[in-house]
């Protein structure tokens, strides 16, 4: 018998909720197949919350998530709230459970489907075989650096600083070589050490930290060479860790190697093994509603919620195969169809997909 592991679940606005309920059909369906076993709780979260207690993080919300195993999460935010000030919108919401979770991490795999291929604007052959992680540092750096203004005989200027402590790399990095670890055991850490002092400190503690990981192939990579072997060579890379500004640009150009947002999952991690697992999509407004969104990324959330905060690599995998299985067999949501005519809805993907889940 396995311990019973607490999942907070807070669906949010638009499609969230109802991709949401598509990973809680995969939950249930790995405690019928390998035996674990989940208690999942919901709790109000972004517009949603704003509507029903006047703010988009419940003090109640905060409290299920501190006392789970891991938060699962749908997507917040719409144009009801656009107009709302900073405290009442649902965005307001992500950035306050990420700083009270203290969640210095944020982890997105972009994996190409073979038979999606042509859903990315690369050429196939260079495509061949992608599958890599990027590590960001999610609390540090030049977007929480002291920022100024000042006139001077130029005109105005602008600073922002960007500051890292060897605390704030070490943490990061250990997480990427952990991991590395459990994947091909390559790892590239991405800095411009020819440049700036953050990054020169950065690669002092990548060295020493390697030194604890010695079945890592490390390498370091410029972050604007990063930039073009990501075009280049993208199956070469398996991790790739880097600081916080880097890895917002990298994982971004890494997403689009995939071509599907609807397609790609998250991890936003701390100290320990607890994290909060999220599709890297948002609210889509759009198609809310409709049971057309693709639930894919959401249930990749899952897969990713067993490796990185419980350890449930056979489980993880038999969501992963059941992915690549439905989609090789042609099935498509319309975001990844080429002929819309034929494609499924958000539960009939779901279904399929838990139908196709093997031990
Ligand atoms: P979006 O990701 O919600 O949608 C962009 C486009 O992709 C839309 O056409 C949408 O229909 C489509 N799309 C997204 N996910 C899909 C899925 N699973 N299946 C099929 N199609 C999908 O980004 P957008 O439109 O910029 O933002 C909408 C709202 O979501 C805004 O309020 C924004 O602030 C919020 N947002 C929230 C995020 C979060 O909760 N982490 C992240 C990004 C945006
Ligand atoms: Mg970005």
């Amino acid at each position: 018998m396995s311990e019973v592991k607490k999942i907070a679940v807070l669906g949010g606005d638009g499609i969230g909720p109802e991709v949401v309920g598509e990973a809680l059909k995969v939950l249930k369906k790995t405690e019928e197949l390998f035996g674990y076993k989940f208690e999942t709780e919901q709790a109000l979260f972004g517009g949603i919350a704003i509507d029903e207690k006047g703010t988009p993080l419940p003090q109640e919300t905060l409290d299920l998530c501190l006392a789970s195993d891991a938060v699962l999460l749908g997507a917040v935010g719409g144009p009801k709230w656009d107009s709302n000030p900073a405290a009442l919108r649902p965005e307001t919401g992500l950035l306050g459970i990420r700083k009270a979770l203290g969640l210095f991490s944020n982890i997105r795999p972009a994996t190409v489907f073979d038979c999606l291929k042509d859903a990315s604007t690369l050429k196939p052959e260079v495509l061949e075989g992608t599958d890599l992680i990027v590590v960001r540092e999610l609390t540090g750096g030049i977007y929480f650096g002291e920022k100024s203004r000042r006139d001077t005989e130029n005109g105005q200027e602008a600073i922002d600083t960007c500051v890292y402590n060897e605390k704030e790399v070490e943490r990061i990095v250990r997480q990427a070589f952990d991991i590395a670890m459990t994947r091909s055991k390559r790892l590239a850490s991405v800095d411009k050490a020819n440049v700036l002092e953050t990054s020169r400190l950065w690669r002092e503690v990548v060295i020493r930290v390697a030194a604890d990981y010695p079945e890592v192939e490390l390498e370091h990579v410029l972050v604007d060479n990063c930039a073009m072997q990501l075009l280049r060579r993208p199956a070469s890379f398996d991790v790739i860790v880097t600081e916080n500004m880097f890895g917002d640009i990298l994982s971004d150009e890494a997403a689009m190697l995939t071509g599907s947002i609807g397609m790609l999952s998250s991890a936003s991690l701390g100290e320990g093994s607890f994290g909060l697992y999220e599709p890297v999509h948002g609210s889509a407004p759009d198609i809310a509603g409709q049971g057309i969104s693709n639930p894919i990324a959401t249930i990749l959330s899952v897969a990713l919620m067993f490796r990185l905060t419980f350890g449930y690599h056979d489980a993880a995998q038999s969501i992963e195969d059941a992915v690549k299985a439905v989609l090789d067999a042609g099935h498509r949501t319309g975001d990844i169809a080429v002929d819309k005519s034929s494609a499924v809805g958000t539960n009939a993907m779901g279904d399929l997909i838990v139908a196709a889940m093997k031990k």
